[in-house]
């Protein structure tokens, strides 16, 4: 990123549905333990949406909060980006119905898939909108519905993920949160590494498809596991050098595997104090972990502390795709 105006993060909400499914529960389902699952994953419990409700709606809440926290109105928001890979359809996107149900203007509004890096991608797209002057306010949300392409028979997979939202607003006018860098990347020769096999233009929905569960998420776990770690590391240290003059003041990963985030915390030498991490109430939740994450850490104070210095949010997952942003707070 470089010239241009400044953007910044005006405003944040979140949204988590009040359905628990908890670690007790999935041993009802699957062959499996609460123990496994904690020293495995770090999850305890993840949240479940209700019957009919669909990532534009928890998208909706998520952004109504969102723009409170940014002292904003929907016509305020002169563009909308959601990232998800589970919309309430394949088309229309899911950006048109938030744009519809908080009632905005006739802005832009489009959906962006990068999978758990979605909420990075969204808003290194959303900086350059406001940094060049073709927006003031982008609301960007990242809202998933995992539950619905979950596969409850696969003991290796289902007890990862959650559902949930969360949103920011990018604005050039903030009070902390300047983007300073924004960094994206992918390599589609991993693209079956996470994928949902059925449902797309190369393997419609057809009845085999269905009866051979391939409307739900398949995953490599264990290759998904040395990515991760590796890619954190490389984000988070790319961020530091890019801006060397700026102490670390937080790393908000996304949260797909407590192992994976302590394991990438040992090899950047950094302390507990520096991470936020929520992944034992909510799992992973794919685009909307770091939105989550992020809003939470922001009403609990966490960054209180971080004024003037650096706060590193980094996600990798399916594509693959992986991707960092950078704000000096
Ligand atoms: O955001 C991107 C998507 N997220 C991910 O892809 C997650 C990344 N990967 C991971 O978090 C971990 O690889 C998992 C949590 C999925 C698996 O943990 P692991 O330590 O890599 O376990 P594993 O796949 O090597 O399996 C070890 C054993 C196997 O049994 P055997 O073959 O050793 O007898 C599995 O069958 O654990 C078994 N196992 C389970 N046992 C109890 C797998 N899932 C479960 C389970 N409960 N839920």
């Amino acid at each position: 990123m470089s010239g241009g105006g400044h953007a910044g993060i005006r405003g944040s909400g979140c949204y988590l549905p009040e359905r628990i499914l908890s670690n007790h529960d999935f041993e009802k389902i699957v062959d499996t333990s609460d123990e496994w699952i904690t020293t495995r994953t770090g999850i305890k419990e993840r949240r479940i949406a209700a019957p009919g409700q669909a990532t534009s709606d928890m998208g909706t809440i998520a952004a109504q909060r969102a723009l409170e926290s940014a002292g904003l109105t929907p016509n305020d928001i002169d563009l909308i980006l959601v990232a998800t890979v589970t919309p309430d359809y394949p088309f229309p996107s899911t950006a048109c119905l938030i744009q519809h149900k908080l009632g905005c203007r006739e802005i832009g509004a489009f959906d962006l898939s990068a999978a758990c890096s979605g909420f990075m991608y969204a808003i290194s797209t959303a900086s350059q909108f406001v940094r060049n002057g073709a927006a003031k306010n982008v609301l960007v949300v990242g809202a998933e519905t995992l539950s619905r392409v979950t596969d409850y028979s696969d003991r290796g997979s289902a007890i990862l993920f959650g559902d949930g939202a969360g949103a920011v607003i990018v604005s050039n006018e903030f009070a902390h949160g300047e983007i300073v860098s924004t960094e994206i990347h992918s390599d589609g020769a991993g693209f079956e590494t996470i994928i949902v096999p059925a449902g797309g233009s190369a393997k419609p929905l057809t009845a085999e498809a269905i009866s051979a569960r391939e409307q739900y998420m398949k995953l490599r776990g264990r290759e998904v596991f040395k990515f991760a770690v590796s890619r954190m590391v490389e984000l988070v240290e790319h961020a530091l050098a890019r801006h060397a003059d700026i102490e670390l003041g937080l790393v908000v990963p996304h949260q797909v595997n407590l192992r994976i985030i302590e394991s990438a915390r040992d090899r950047l030498g950094i302390t507990d104090d520096k991470l936020v991490v929520n992944i034992e109430r909510y799992g992973n939740t794919s685009a909307a972990s770091i939105a989550i994450a992020f809003d939470e850490a922001r009403r609990a104070g966490r960054f209180d502390a971080c004024a003037g210095k650096l706060v590193v949010m980094c996600a990798f997952g399916a594509g693959l795709t992986w991707g960092s942003v950078a704000l000096r707070w």
